[in-house]
């Protein structure tokens, strides 16, 4: 446990952060380091951003919990950050290190440190758990390990000395090499010195490509990657073929009455003899139970559809990976203005489905994500404060999202919903709704909304497992996700592939007289995150070296959160596509 870092965690309430997104929708997503251009000479700041057990990438500390030494300059006080680097824990601090652009720096003194008991103790911990820290320059990452342990004798050292190598193009920065260097035993009451040398050197590395070297072609760009997106496609005409063919099997005999020219008496007496999905005709429509919640999760999906298309296009034009915290701001961004798209889709189904409580059904809408985004980090912020962690969320930075939800997500969610209403509010079902329910037959246990529920995430998720792997990796190790090309494709073809085994599965459960299609097709395709949950529970304990309750809470509580969103969004997907079939098959059974 780490507390001997009060006063990094007793934030005083940032008003700049409420500021700052005011600024963000007025300026959309901007850098706010200054322009990455030196003048000889000029101050080149090294900051130092976090200190934490390699393996725990998540469980990071200030840079300063740790009882560093500061260089003598103090001019620069704390970075301004931008709201996403405050959620994502960022807390940059000025390192007291005079550079110079081009200034070359034989070996300097920094600071001393007198390692007394409490210190030794604290260094001691931290180079066991192989902790390790993160500096920026001018945009830059830089990673070092903080010391190194002779297990035999039981010896523990620290790295003192800091050579950085510095390759410049013209007058930007393009190339950092950090090497850690002169071992120095931690004993007590010994004075350490700190040090670090610069050496400037010209380099041939276009700035647009400085960040080429932190990215990984042969993990990413591996044949497996491109094996498996073969064998999704594969899967994809498969399963089109598979939608295909029931489309016109039971289509097929339609066309056929109707091309005699029989008239409507004769087909509902044909309906008559029928069995299997044309005997429920007279209740499809029914409004399914709870539907309040319902067409709130089917709003939230198309939203959250709409969200995650925008910020994998935006990352493919926009290299989002080489600006701090860019990609979760404009996910902040994009999600906030697409509210009307929730209120839309959520309000107008919601009206079809005769629902009179629409202003709660748009509260319901609109706060829903957010509540589960912020209850998630609210039981993380507790573990979080307890450790002292860098993670823990500011309070100014919840108030500026608390203002984000009520003054942008909520309007914005009521305009949409008021839209929905008038614009598409009048149902047109295709179907006249019987007065009295019709009973459910007996049927095999494999028809069993449950059984096809659980069966009906089963492809989905091998569709896009792979990928998964990679996100989790990035996310969870150090590398950096950069292939959104890739994610892309996987997303269309998540798409494709949830709707149509939905489309499937939803033909099974009204051929076995089930009219309850509603849930059961948004369960059945959601049914993928649980997959997904599962997984991430096995990459847990086989992939990765997390431990402690922090990074274990931090992880199962984050995956719990990316599996409901992605779950709605197949939900919404898998629903949207059974709809269409439904709509279809029914349309030709008109008896009104
Ligand atoms: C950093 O290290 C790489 C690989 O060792 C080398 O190619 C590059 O020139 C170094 N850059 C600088 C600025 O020293």
């Amino acid at each position: 446990m780490m507390n001997y870092s009060r006063e990094n965690l007793q934030n005083v309430i940032q008003w700049r952060n409420v500021i700052y997104f005011l600024y963000l929708f007025l300026v959309s997503i901007h850098a706010d380091e200054h322009n990455h251009v030196y003048e000889i000479n000029e101050e080149v700041v090294l900051w130092m951003n976090t200190v934490g057990p390699y393996h725990n990438r998540q469980e990071t500390y200030a840079y300063f919990s740790l009882p560093f030494c500061r260089g003598k300059k103090k001019t620069i006080s704390h970075h301004h950050e931008t709201l996403a680097e405050a959620l994502q824990g960022v807390e940059l601090k000025f390192s007291g290190i005079p550079i110079g652009f081009c200034r070359n720096e034989t070996s300097s003194k920094i600071c001393d440190l007198i390692l007394t008991e409490e210190k030794q103790k604290v260094f001691m911990y931290a180079v066991k758990n192989h902790y390790w820290y993160q500096m920026y320059i001018d945009g830059l990452p830089i990673w070092s390990i903080l010391g190194d342990v002779d297990q035999k004798n039981n010896l523990y050292y620290i790295w003192t000395h800091k050579k950085f190598d510095i390759g410049y193009n013209g007058n930007r920065i393009v190339d950092i090499n950090l090497t850690s260097e002169n071992k120095v035993l931690l004993e007590l009451n010994s004075q350490i010195q700190f040090t670090y040398e610069v050496h400037w050197k010209q380099s041939d590395i276009k700035f647009e490509n400085r960040f080429e070297k932190y990215l990984d072609p042969t993990f990413f760009q591996h044949r497996i990657h491109w094996f498996s997106i073969f064998n999704s496609f594969m899967m994809v005409i498969f399963l089109v073929g598979l939608v295909s063919m029931i489309l016109m099997r039971t289509l097929r005999k339609d066309y056929a009455r109707y091309s005699k020219d029989d008239d409507l008496e004769d087909l509902e007496r044909d309906l008559g003899d029928e069995y299997g999905w044309k005997q429920v005709h007279g209740d499809v429509f029914r409004r399914p139970p709870h539907s309040l919640l319902f067409c709130c999760m089917i709003g939230t999906g198309y939203q959250i559809t709409l969200v995650a298309l925008c910020v994998i296009i935006f990352a493919i034009l926009g290299d989002l990976y080489t600006e701090r915290g860019s990609l979760l701001s404009t996910t902040i961004f994009v999600y906030s203005i697409t509210s009307p798209v929730n209120g839309y889709f959520g309000s107008s189904l919601y009206t079809q489905m005769g629902g009179k409580k629409w202003i709660k059904q748009m509260m319901v809408s609109a706060f829903f994500i957010p509540v589960f985004v912020c209850g998630t980090a609210f039981f993380i912020n507790f573990i979080a404060i307890y450790y002292h962690a860098s993670r823990a969320v500011p309070f100014g930075t919840m108030i500026a999202v608390l203002c984000i939800c009520c003054f942008i997500i909520l309007p914005l969610t009521m305009v949409g919903t008021v839209l929905g209403r008038n614009l598409s509010g009048q149902p047109d079902y295709p179907c006249r709704i019987n007065a009295v329910p019709r009973p459910i037959p007996e049927k095999k246990w494999y028809m069993d909304p449950f059984v096809i529920i659980m069966l009906g995430g089963v492809l989905p998720f091998g569709s896009i497992f792979i990928e998964m792997f990679f996100i989790f990796t990035s996310f969870w190790a150090y590398k950096i996700y950069y292939v959104y090309g890739f994610m892309l494709l996987v997303f269309f073809i998540l798409i494709i592939v949830t709707m149509c085994v939905t489309i499937v599965c939803t033909y099974f459960l009204l051929n076995a007289e089930d009219y309850r299609w509603q849930w059961t097709s948004f369960l059945s395709a959601a049914s993928t995150s649980v997959y997904v949950y599962l997984y991430s529970i096995y990459y847990f304990f086989f992939k990765t070296k997390m431990y402690g309750l922090f990074q274990t809470a931090f992880y199962f509580g984050y995956m719990a959160l990316f599996s409901l969103v992605l779950g709605i969004m197949c939900g919404t997907l898998g629903y949207v596509g059974a709809s269409m079939f439904i709509r279809k098959i029914y349309g030709t059974v008109k008896i009104d």
